[in-house]
C-alpha cells in the first residue's frame, strides 16, 4: 500500500464521523510512515472516496442505527478475513446490502454516502463505485467508440457499489430490465455489497423490476424504510 502523508483530505469534516468511532479528530493524521497502519489505509481510502462524494453531501453523516450496524458488520468480516488470510491490511470484500426506501427529500442519497464516509475512516481498505441507476443506464447504452460491456463490469465486479435511485424511471425497458437483473444477480450471487436507495414503494418497485430482482433484493437486502418528509421544502 502506497504511503499518503497526512493533511490530503480535501477540506471534507471528518470529525464527526471519527468522534462517532471514539477517536479523536487528529486520529487520521497520524503519521508513522507505516503503509499498513489503519490511519495511512484511513487516508488512502478516504482520498478515494472524496473524488466519488458530490460536493452536496461531503459532509454527510449517517444518522440511521441500520447504517452503522451495515459499516460496523463489514468493518468486522472484512477484519476477520485479514486474519485468516494472515495479510497486512483489512479490505471489504463481501456483506449484506441495504436498500433505502423512502420519498423524495428523506435523505436517503445523505445517509448513502454518510455510509460511505463512515466506513472510509475505519482502517479499512474499500474500493466503491457510485452511480445514480439512470446515469449507469445511459452509461451503457450501446454506443459508437464505446465498450459497453467493459463499463458494465466496471460497476458489477466493484467490491462497493452505490445504485442511487433504482426503479425512479417507472416502466422498464427491456434494456433497463436487462441491465437490473444482470447487474444484481451478479452481486446477489457474490455477496457483493451494495447500497441502494429507491423512492418507490415496495409495491412499485415490484411493478417498476420485476419479480426476478426484487426477489433477489429481498433476499440480499436489509430494506430501512426511512420515516419523514421532504427536507428540502423545510430548507
Ligand atoms: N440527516 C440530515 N442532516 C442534515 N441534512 C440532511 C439530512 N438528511 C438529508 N439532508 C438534506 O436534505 C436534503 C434531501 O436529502 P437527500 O438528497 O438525501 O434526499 P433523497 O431522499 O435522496 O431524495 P430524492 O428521492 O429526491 O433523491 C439534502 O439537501 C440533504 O443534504
Ligand atoms: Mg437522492
Amino acid at each position: 500500500m502506497q504511503y499518503i502523508p497526512p493533511n490530503n483530505l480535501r477540506g471534507h469534516d471528518l470529525a464527526p464521523l471519527l468522534a462517532a468511532r471514539g477517536l479523536d479528530p487528529d486520529w487520521i493524521q497520524l503519521h508513522n510512515f507505516d503503509p499498513h497502519s489503519p490511519q495511512n489505509v484511513a487516508r488512502h481510502t478516504y482520498s478515494d472516496i472524496a473524488a466519488l462524494v458530490p460536493f452536496h453531501y461531503r459532509s454527510a453523516v449517517p444518522t440511521l442505527p441500520e447504517l452503522r450496524q451495515w459499516v460496523d458488520g463489514l468493518v468486522a468480516t472484512a477484519k476477520e478475513a485479514q486474519a485468516e488470510r494472515n495479510s497486512p491490511i483489512a479490505s471489504v470484500a463481501h456483506g449484506p446490502s441495504l436498500l433505502l426506501l423512502g420519498v423524495t427529500g428523506v435523505g436517503k442519497t445523505y445517509e448513502a454516502y454518510g455510509a460511505m464516509r463512515e466506513l472510509a475512516v475505519t482502517g479499512v481498505r474499500c474500493w466503491w463505485q457510485v452511480t445514480t441507476a439512470a446515469d449507469l443506464y445511459a452509461a451503457l447504452r450501446p454506443r459508437h467508440g464505446i465498450d459497453a460491456e467493459a463499463e458494465f463490469r466496471r460497476y458489477r465486479d466493484t467490491p462497493l457499489l452505490l445504485v442511487d435511485d433504482l426503479g425512479a424511471e417507472g416502466k422498464p425497458s427491456a434494456f433497463t430490465e436487462e441491465v437490473n437483473f444482470r447487474l444484481i444477480n451478479h452481486r446477489y450471487e457474490r455477496h457483493l455489497p451494495t447500497l441502494f436507495t429507491s423512492n418507490a414503494d415496495a409495491g412499485q418497485l415490484r411493478d417498476r423490476l420485476g419479480d426476478r430482482v426484487t426477489s433477489r433484493l429481498r433476499e440480499m437486502c436489509q430494506r430501512i424504510a426511512m420515516k419523514g418528509n421532504d427536507r428540502r421544502r423545510a430548507a
